[in-house]
This record gives structure tokens, sequence and C-alpha cells, in this order.
């Protein structure tokens, strides 16, 4: 969480650095701030969006560093907001992760005088920079007193630029007789030359660039990108739907290259992630499971309540970002154990460059918080390792009546919870469901098993409940029949999604129904999703929320 960014240049970059900040504001929204130099360094912060910190830019200039925080340690109040200034206001820094031992250097410092201005584990940072001038020493000095993690970007008075990394990811790029450092390749697109630094790397832009490590200047090869595979233009009115609609497209070019993964080599397969990728990993689970296999998704944030047998074991690890630390934190303990894949979508990520295998799923940047078009591709990918998937299957899997949508988010945005109900594979896709309208409409929206409906769930059933059911497996029709009975005795209203008409023709006036396509039926289900995907964002803008920046949220979750 967090973006960072550093420019120096040599014309003004006063306009550039917020454009580029707000590239990386879905790493986090609650605050931004900058700092540049003049004659001496200045900072201009604001508790919001970047267009907020926009206007309080009013000068020119031609070097600085800018961030946009999620909040961690400390509310997204303006004191707590980033760039942070040494004591005798050289240096500033901005940062990305968590400084784990800032109480303990805090206090150290607090004793020799320091004053703090903040609440944040990121301050200290600034506050250990106390050399008159900046040498890598200096750097690797703070840098080596810190725990946890950081991606740090650096300014100082005498208009030196700096970066350092450990943990969290920045990336290195040169345009003519422009630097920049940031957290996300994104904000690169027209670079000569990229780098991604390592953990325990540092960049120094005085006269010259020059990379570190933690002995010795160190040569670095700069990598080859296509940055046409990462620039986005808006082209819809959220990032949400123009994802969401993106989706189609971007199965159609996947199947024509499908990777295959032998799954049948391996005996025991763990599936990990963190959110819409955990239950892409549970969707993975279940489909897996047909090639007989001994298959677990886990929640990467539980690996240590679990017992892997990693004797011939395949470790998958599903991540759009492919930074979400507890997922990196599960493939930690994993490697060197078994074989490890990364399913992602991001090439040149940590979880990348760390695993034996990458899967990339070339869904093009996601920009909304939510998680849509990489979920589906997930899935996509998956089910190309089971089987070659034809793209005859999947050409209705999108047919979709969206006006139906449309009309059925009309009737469903104002309630204050929801009810997803299904079985099998069809619970999976409603906990998606349901995670996608709680996290960007608000509404507390829950997904429950069919069979466990009366064993407490139906206790909240009334007149006001609506409640969606699906079924997409025609052996679940007999069973869904019983759950829609049971919930309309209790008076709740069916929004039933399915390919059945014989399901659909049992409803009443009252209750509402979305026709998923007549396909097979593994494919059903993704019809689902998209159909969910869409439901929420029309839900949330009937709300009057903005789809791509749910509060409290973040997209690349880089802290525990
Ligand atoms: C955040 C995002 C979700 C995403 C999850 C995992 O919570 O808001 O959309 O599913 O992180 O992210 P990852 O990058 O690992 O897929």
């Amino acid at each position: 969480m967090c973006g960072i960014i550093g420019i120096k240049s040599c014309v003004d970059i006063s306009t550039k650095i917020i454009e580029k900040l707000k590239i990386l504001e879905y790493r986090g929204y609650d605050s931004a701030g900058v700092s540049y130099l003049k004659d001496k360094l200045y900072c201009k912060k604001s508790v919001g969006k970047v267009d907020k910190l926009a206007k309080k830019i009013d000068c020119h200039f031609d070097i600085g560093i800018a961030h946009t925080r999620w909040a961690t340690h400390g509310k997204p109040t303006l004191h707590n907001c980033h760039p942070f200034l040494s004591s005798d206001k050289n240096v500033a820094i901005v940062h990305n992760g968590i400084i784990s031992n800032y109480i303990q250097i805090k206090n150290e410092l607090s004793n020799k005088n320091v004053v703090f201005d903040s609440e944040t584990d990121s301050e200290v940072i600034a506050k250990l920079f106390d050399n008159k001038t900046l040498t890598i020493d200096s750097i690797r000095k703070v840098c080596q007193k810190l725990n946890g993690s950081y991606a740090i970007v650096g300014l100082t008075a005498t208009g030196i630029l700096f970066g350092a990394k450990k943990g969290s990811p920045l990336y290195f790029a040169q345009n003519k007789d422009e630097f920049l450092i940031a957290s996300d390749i994104a904000c690169f697109e027209d670079a000569d030359s990229f780098f991604t630094l390592q953990d325990g790397e540092y960049v120094i832009v005085d006269k010259k660039v020059q990379f570190f490590d933690d002995e010795k200047i160190i040569e670095k090869i700069s990598t080859q990108l296509d940055f046409d595979k990462y620039k986005y233009a808006k082209t819809h009115e959220n990032f949400m739907i123009q994802e969401i609609l993106q989706t189609p497209t971007l199965v159609k070019r996947y199947l024509l290259n499908q990777q295959k993964l032998n799954i049948n080599k391996y005996k025991n397969v763990y599936l990990f992630g963190c959110g819409s990728a955990y239950h892409c990993a549970k969707i993975g689970e279940h489909y897996l499971r047909q090639l007989n296999k001994n298959c677990k998704a886990i929640v990467a944030s539980e690996i240590g309540e679990e017992k892997c047998d990693f004797d011939n074991a395949l470790c998958i690890f599903l991540s759009q970002s492919g930074e979400t630390i507890d997922t990196l934190n599960a493939l930690s303990l994993c490697k060197g154990k078994a074989t490890t894949v990364a399913l992602i979508n991001n090439e040149f990520s940590t979880l990348a460059r760390e695993c034996d295998i990458i899967v990339p799923i070339n869904a093009q940047k996601e920009f909304s918080v939510a998680s849509t078009k990489a979920v589906t591709m997930m899935i996509v990918a998956m089910l190309c390792w089971i089987k070659e998937q034809s793209y005859n299957d999947y050409k209705k899997v999108f047919n979709i009546n969206e006006n139906v949508l449309k009309e059925l988010a009309n009737k469903l945005y104002n309630n204050e919870s929801l009810f997803f109900v299904g079985k099998g594979i069809d619970h999976i896709i409603n906990c998606e469901g349901a995670l996608k309208v709680k996290e960007i409409a608000y509404i507390n929206a829950n997904a429950y098993l069919s069979g466990e409906l009366k064993h407490g769930p139906l206790a909240l059933i009334d007149e006001k409940a609506y409640v969606i059911v699906s079924c997409s497996q025609k052996r679940f029709v007999d069973k869904t029949k019983s759950t829609i009975c049971e919930i309309k005795a209790r008076g709740g209203k069916i929004v039933l999604f399915t390919p059945f008409l014989s399901l659909i023709e049992a409803l009443d006036n009252e209750d509402y129904s979305v026709l998923l396509p007549n396909i097979t039926s593994e494919l059903v289900p993704i019809s689902a999703l998209y159909s969910y995907q869409l439901l929420s964002y029309y839900i949330c803008k009937n709300r009057g929320l903005n789809p791509d920046f749910p509060r409290n949220l973040a997209k690349s979750v880089t802290v525990e």
C-alpha cells in the first residue's frame, strides 16, 4: 500500500509528478503529499485524494518526491501525511511499507531531543538522516537501523534523488535527461531504460546515476519493457466498468495462447491467495480436484495454521499484483520445499521473481481496487491446466443482459444487507459476489451454503430480505427448488441466477431472475461471476459511490 515516486529532470515536473501520483492512487488514497526543491525543500500535503493536493501546487519545480497514502500507523490527518523532513530539513523522504521497530527508534531519537510531528512509523526514517552531506554510507546506515519493509524515495536540499528497497516494490527508469523512481512500472510509460531494484539495493541520482548494494557499487542491466502493455487510458466513466467489460476480449486473446501446467506430476497441490485471489484459489481447488489431486486452497495469511505435506508438492500463489505481503510470506515458507508457481498479472512483481514458474494471466493493468477481470482471467488460466479450452465454448459466457442487472440494482441498492445462497462451486462464486458488493457498495452482503441455511441464517430472513440464489449445475436443480421454498416461506424475495428455465418458471411475480447462458457446466460459474461484478458495480453507482476507490481499502496490500 502507499504509492511513492521521485522525479529529477531539467524541466518543470510540477504537473507530471501529480499525474504520475494519480497512477499510483490505487495503492492508497487517504492523503497525498509532495516535496520539491527550490531555494530549499518545501512540502505540500492534503488529506484525501491527489486532486486535492494538485490544487495546492502553485509553482514550478524540476525535482520532487511524492506520496499517496493508505494509513496504517496514525490516522489519515494532515500531520501524518508524507513526505517527512529530517530535523535539519535537508532531507525529505516518502515511504511505502512498515517499520516494525519504529517505536524503539522514536524513543532513542526523542531521548536525543529529536522532535516528531506525526504518529507514523515512516517519520523515523527522515529523522534518522542527521548527516550534513548525504552519501551511500549515510543512506545505508539509516536503512540498517530499520526492521520491517520499505521502499523509500528521498530528496536532499542539494538536489540528490535516491531510492532504497527492502520488501516493498521499487523501480527506476531513465528517459533522456529525466530520472524516475516509483512503486509501479505504470509510471514509466516512455522510459528509455528501466531497472527493477532488488531488496538491499539503492539508487542515487546525483551528477550521474549509481546503483549500490549493502557493500559496494553494482552494475545493473536495463530490462527491455514493452510499455504499451502497461499504458492504460481511462475510456469509461470508471475503471471498474471498463475492466469488467474488457474481460471477453482478454479471454479470447488468452485462449489463443494458453499456458499449460503439468499438475499431474505432483502429489499435493496447494493454492494460496488473499481476498478475491483466495476465492480464485478455492475455485482452482474445485476444478483441480477433478484431476484426483490432493488439492487445497489456503488463505495466505493462515498458512501458519495449516499442515502442508510438501512431499512432491506444487504450491500455486495467486495474486494480480504479485506484491500482497501475506501471499509473499506464504511463498517464503514454501520456497525450497515445493515447486512454486506464480499465477499473476504483474510479471515484474516480487512473486514473479521469487517463484519457480510464472503463469501470467495477461489481463493488462487493473486499476480499480475491487478485482474483476483479473479474477476471471485467473479462473480461465486454471481451467486451461485441466484441459485445452476452446474459444467456441466461451463465446456465450459473457452474453448477459446488462439491462436486467441495472434494473435489479435499482431494486437492491437501498438494502442494508444482501444474502447469497448456493451449493458447491456456486457458493464460492457467491462468496466473491458478496465480497464485491461489500467492498464497493458497503452493503453487508454474505454468502451461505444452501444446506446451512436452516442451521442459522434462515433466522435473518423476513419480508425485507432479498436473497440471491444461484444454481449453475443441473444436479443442484432439485435442491435449489427446496432452498427457494424455504426462503419464500419466510417472506424473503428471490433473485435467481441460473441457466435453468424450469427453476425460473417456478418463481413468483415478486421474485427476480437473471438468465445465465446455456453453456457447459464448468463455464456457467464464470457467467455468474461476470454478472455479479456488473451487478455490484450498478448497485455501487446507484448508491452514489465511486467504485474505483472504496473507503478504507487499497489495491496492493503490502502490509500484514
Ligand atoms: C486487495 C484488493 C483485492 C485483491 C486482494 C489480493 O484486498 O482490494 O481486490 O483481491 O487485495 O490482491 P492480489 O494483488 O494479491 O490479487
